[in-house]
């Protein structure tokens, strides 16, 4: 029996009257919320389709819409994280609380663990439009781990508001126009206190949060338009695009981290040393890249360069001697993910390879998480320490060298050299052993630049 109802029974009991049952649900957030509210207070989103045409489609299109049943969600949670639940106690909320953003219907509803996405319950519904338009605040003073408070109604909450309208009645929320509504589930703090997931924390300390720049104007960018054409809707400037497009979309990606490559020396001549300087820069994004899950992304710097004969060279990045630095180099050597093979219970598990795919000696822009025991973890919930934040800051550029000591036989001309910047969703390693779709971790291009030395 969930808490919110034992309380009701003790109360009956103890109080000894039935005023309680009169009482409209008195709307509470996070942790508390479970089995709060039924299924049926809330609209499915073919409800609001019927008059909200292009934002029903461009929601049905976005991760937020497939949060419950997105392949790699239903592998982590039903494979990793709810057998872990079961037996490891320190971890034992995840088994509702991963439902609490990721199937916030089911988690209202007290249906935990929720039916598989086959079954076809209302889980799969996830971020839907009607639980977004139900939330009217936030508990506390940082928003994390679904601390909104939902109040379902026959009332929308909107950012206009007074809308004279046929469809429903509309509350006007400034709320929604904050990057707060976001980080209610976009900041995750795990058992162990740490924060595992802190978009809406990094973009805090953005320079675009200082210029005002809020999650909605770069997710959710205005068009003019009509938001319920045929059906009472106003011919708008401003309409709110619906599109949440992140790290699933090639074109959100590209360029989201720029590249500029030059060489120290453009003569060179044989067998002598050559210092290529790639610069990175998160140029787009109003938060760290990666971010959210990062401990899942794999962001990388591959450098080669191509002599007068076509002959291909692997340039490895230069170290620069920061503590933790190994984390950030691939090496096709190193192993982790160990928590998985402790969670399927499989014997003498000796590890996957932690960088998957990325070449050995490419720079790997990442934050590290880390176990109880210290070994690299792609399971957030299970995070008891950090390695070091080599991820790229908002609107921040970075360096990195690439000493090549060039062969005495390369032969003399023109050398092209390529840098590129890689980007996966999934560490390829983690992905084959679980069987995740490989989408999840092909390697999409963000950027690329090359520059040519001559050698003489
Ligand atoms: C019968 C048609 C109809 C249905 C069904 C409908 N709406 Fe609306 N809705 C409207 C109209 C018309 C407007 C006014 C648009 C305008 O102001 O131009 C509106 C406005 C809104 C607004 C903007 C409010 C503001 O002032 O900022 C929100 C949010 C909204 N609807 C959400 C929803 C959600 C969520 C659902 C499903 C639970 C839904 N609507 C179902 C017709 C409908
Ligand atoms: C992740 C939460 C979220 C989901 C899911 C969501 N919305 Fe919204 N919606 C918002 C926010 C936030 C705004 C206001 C953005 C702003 O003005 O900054 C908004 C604005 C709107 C508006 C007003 C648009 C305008 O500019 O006049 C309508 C209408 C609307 N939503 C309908 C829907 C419908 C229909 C769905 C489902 C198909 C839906 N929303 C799903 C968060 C959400
Ligand atoms: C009720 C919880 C909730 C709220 C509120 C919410 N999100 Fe999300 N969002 C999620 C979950 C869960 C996912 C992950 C979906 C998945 O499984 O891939 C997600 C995914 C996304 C993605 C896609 C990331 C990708 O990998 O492509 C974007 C972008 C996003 N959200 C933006 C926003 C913005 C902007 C707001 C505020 C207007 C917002 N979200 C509010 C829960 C939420
Ligand atoms: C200045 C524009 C900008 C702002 C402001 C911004 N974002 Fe983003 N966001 C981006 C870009 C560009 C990307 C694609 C690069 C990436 O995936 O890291 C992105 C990616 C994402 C992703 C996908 C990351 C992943 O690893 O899957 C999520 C989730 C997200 N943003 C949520 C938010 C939330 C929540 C806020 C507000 C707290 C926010 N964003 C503010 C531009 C912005
Ligand atoms: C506080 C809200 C919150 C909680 C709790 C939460 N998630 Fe998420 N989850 C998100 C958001 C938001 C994203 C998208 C982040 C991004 O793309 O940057 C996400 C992304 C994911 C992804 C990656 C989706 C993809 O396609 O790359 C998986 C898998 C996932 N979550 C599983 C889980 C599991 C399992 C749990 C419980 C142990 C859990 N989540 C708990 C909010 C949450």
């Amino acid at each position: 029996m969930p808490s919110s109802q034992v309380l009701v029974v003790l109360f009956l009991v103890v109080g000894g009257t039935a005023l309680a049952q009169d009482a409209a649900p008195t709307p509470v957030a996070g942790e508390a919320a479970l089995g709060s509210q039924p299924y049926d207070q809330f609209e499915p989103d073919s409800f609001c389709a019927e008059c909200h045409v292009d934002i029903a489609a461009q929601h049905a299109q976005s991760m937020m819409s497939q949060s419950y049943t997105h392949a790699w969600d239903e592998i982590e949670y039903f494979e990793l994280a709810l057998p872990h639940s079961q037996k490891e106690p320190k971890v034992a909320g995840v088994r509702e609380g991963c439902n609490g953003c990721h199937a916030p219907l089911a988690f209202l509803a007290g249906d935990i663990p929720p039916p598989r996405p086959s079954e076809g319950s209302r889980a799969n519904e996830g971020v839907s439009c009607d639980l977004c338009h139900s939330i009217v605040g936030f508990e506390g003073e940082v928003p994390f781990n679904f601390n909104y408070i939902v109040d379902p109604s026959d009332v929308e909450q909107g950012v206009r508001g007074g809308t004279d309208n046929m469809g429903h009645d509309v509350q006007a929320n400034p709320f929604l126009h904050t990057s707060e509504f976001c980080g209610t589930c976009h900041n995750e703090k795990d058992p162990w206190g740490l924060w595992v997931k802190a978009t809406h924390l990094e973009w805090q300390e953005s320079p675009q949060a200082k210029a005002g720049i809020i999650c909605q104007d770069c997710h959710m960018p205005p068009a003019a338009g009509n938001s319920a054409p045929d059906m009472g809707g106003e011919d708008r400037a401003d309409i709110r695009q619906h599109l949440f497009h992140g790290a699933h979309d090639a074109a959100k990606l590209a360029g989201s981290v720029e590249v500029r490559l030059h060489a120290r020396q453009v003569e060179v001549k044989p067998g002598s040393e050559v210092v290529m300087v790639a610069t990175v820069v998160n140029a787009k994004a109003g938060h760290m890249i990666p971010t959210g899950s990062a401990e899942e992304r794999v962001v990388w710097l591959h450098v080669e360069a191509e002599d007068a004969k076509g002959g291909r060279h692997h340039l490895r990045v230069d170290r620069k001697g920061f503590e933790g630095e190994s984390y950030t180099i691939a090496s096709t050597e190193a192993l982790a993910y160990h928590d998985i093979g402790d969670i399927q219970e499989i014997e003498a598990f000796p590890g996957l390879s932690r960088d998957g795919d990325v070449p050995d000696g490419d720079r790997i822009f990442r934050l590290p998480y880390l176990d109880p025991q210290g070994r690299m973890t792609v399971a957030q919930w299970n995070t008891a320490a950090f390695g070091p934040d080599y991820r790229l800051a908002p609107l921040q550029a970075r360096n990195e060298t690439f000493t090549w000591q060039l062969p005495k036989d390369v032969p003399v001309g023109a050398v092209e050299v390529t840098a590129t910047v890689w980007y996966s969703k999934l560490v390829s390693s983690v992905a084959e052993f679980l069987g995740v779709p490989p989408e999840e971790s092909e390697a999409v291009m963000v950027s690329q630049h090359s520059t040519v030395f001559t050698v003489k």
